[in-house]
């Protein structure tokens, strides 16, 4: 339990669902936003959560209501239940398993949509939906918070997400593959790298369409390749210290088969670090996380698959050729400034 953070739970009533649902036939609109929520502390992590219809149906359009002012980010997460009938309570990312303050109540989560610093209202290519309800195992979204500043009543929130949906089946749904690594980080290191990579075995072709990478204070770059026949292409290459929010793919229709391999390099700098930096899920530690957001036309459930590797693994053990800007900053926006917040030379 982290009861700093335990304290902001408030005692509204399950007050009036705070949505609106417009249907034009088989689409409509969800918006789903924080009731009025308050925050006593800096750096919250607040939810709220949705039920879903239960009848399938698709997301093809997140429209963010949130200002990098109040928050660092807002995370929409799918879920099978939930253990808290709160309308908002405190959810720390700390896993305990039958923990009611867990964003799914300690069950199955799914990460469904990422916001980070004003970034804009985002579409699904055409003909592309992200499926929940029906056999999904999906059947709430809870929207966290991480707020910036403590803020009472008098600025309660009603951050949130408007959702673009339809009962229509799409030709293609939505999933994510994740790649990422357990292990430590040794101090004093400039460029320390965690590396992954997996045969890709899922039964059915995957688009990539979107990435995301994911760590925490000392990761400078993290990119994502698939390889083919000894030939890599990039999927992405984004800094953690930008917004870790969904950006577009680097080569838009690139399909991932059976035999493919998907590889992840994060490069970490620790120069400022006395001590080994574990993986884990605290601000202190670190984390090294490449999310696909895939595109499929296969149509049964998806659920997320992961492909996480130790400390002791390196693409040059298995890989001849390894792309030479794997762990560069160059073309990344605001490189500059984030050569300069960790001191290293300019270029
Ligand atoms: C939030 O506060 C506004 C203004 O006081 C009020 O109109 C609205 O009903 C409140 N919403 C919820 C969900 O409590
Ligand atoms: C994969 O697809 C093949 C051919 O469609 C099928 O025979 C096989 O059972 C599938 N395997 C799995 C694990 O679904
Ligand atoms: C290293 O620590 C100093 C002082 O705590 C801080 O100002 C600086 O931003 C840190 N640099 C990095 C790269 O974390």
């Amino acid at each position: 339990m982290v009861p700093q953070l335990l304290v902001l739970l408030l005692c509204f009533e399950r007050s009036l669902s705070f949505t609106v649902e417009n249907n034009i036939g088989n689409d409509f609109e969800l918006t789903i936003r924080m009731p009025n929520a308050t925050s006593d502390s800096k750096d919250a992590l607040i939810c709220h959560s949705h039920e879903l219809p239960e009848r399938e149906s698709y997301i093809l359009r997140f429209v963010p209501h949130a200002s990098m002012k109040v928050a660092h980010h807002m995370m929409v997460y799918g879920c099978g239940h939930i253990g808290n009938k709160r309308p908002y309570w405190s959810c720390p990312l700390i896993e305990e398993a039958d923990s009611e303050y867990s964003i799914c109540g300690g069950g199955k989560r799914q990460i469904v949509f990422a916001w980070a610093n004003d970034a804009p209202a985002k579409n699904l290519p055409e003909g592309v939906g992200f499926r929940v309800g029906g056999t999904t195992g999906i059947s709430y979204l809870v929207i966290q918070l991480h707020y910036v500043q403590p803020f009472g009543v008098e600025s309660a929130d009603t951050s949130g997400v408007t959702l673009h949906m339809t009962y229509d089946r799409q030709p293609q749904q939505a999933g994510y593959y994740v790649l990422g690594n357990v292990g430590t980080i040794p101090p004093q290191q400039p460029a320390y790298r965690m590396e992954s990579a997996c045969p890709m075995n899922l039964n059915y072709t995957i688009y990539p369409i979107g990435y995301r990478t994911h760590g925490h204070n000392i990761a400078v770059v993290t990119s994502g390749y698939r390889i083919r026949d000894g030939v890599w292409t990039q999927l992405g290459r984004m800094s953690p210290q930008r917004p870790q929010t969904f950006y577009d793919v680097t080569n838009p229709g690139l399909d991932v088969s059976n035999g493919d391999v998907l590889a992840a390099r994060c490069t970490f700098n620790s120069m400022n670090r006395t001590q080994m930096t574990q993986i884990g899920t605290k601000n202190v530690d670190e984390m090294c996380n490449f999310y696909i957001l895939y595109s499929t036309y296969e149509q049964k459930d998806l659920s997320v698959d992961y492909c996480f590797r130790g400390d002791n693994f390196a693409w040059g053990d298995y890989f001849p050729s390894i792309p030479s800007d794997a762990s560069s900053l160059q073309g990344i926006p605001g490189a500059d400034e984030i050569r300069h917040q960790f001191n290293m030379d300019p270029r």
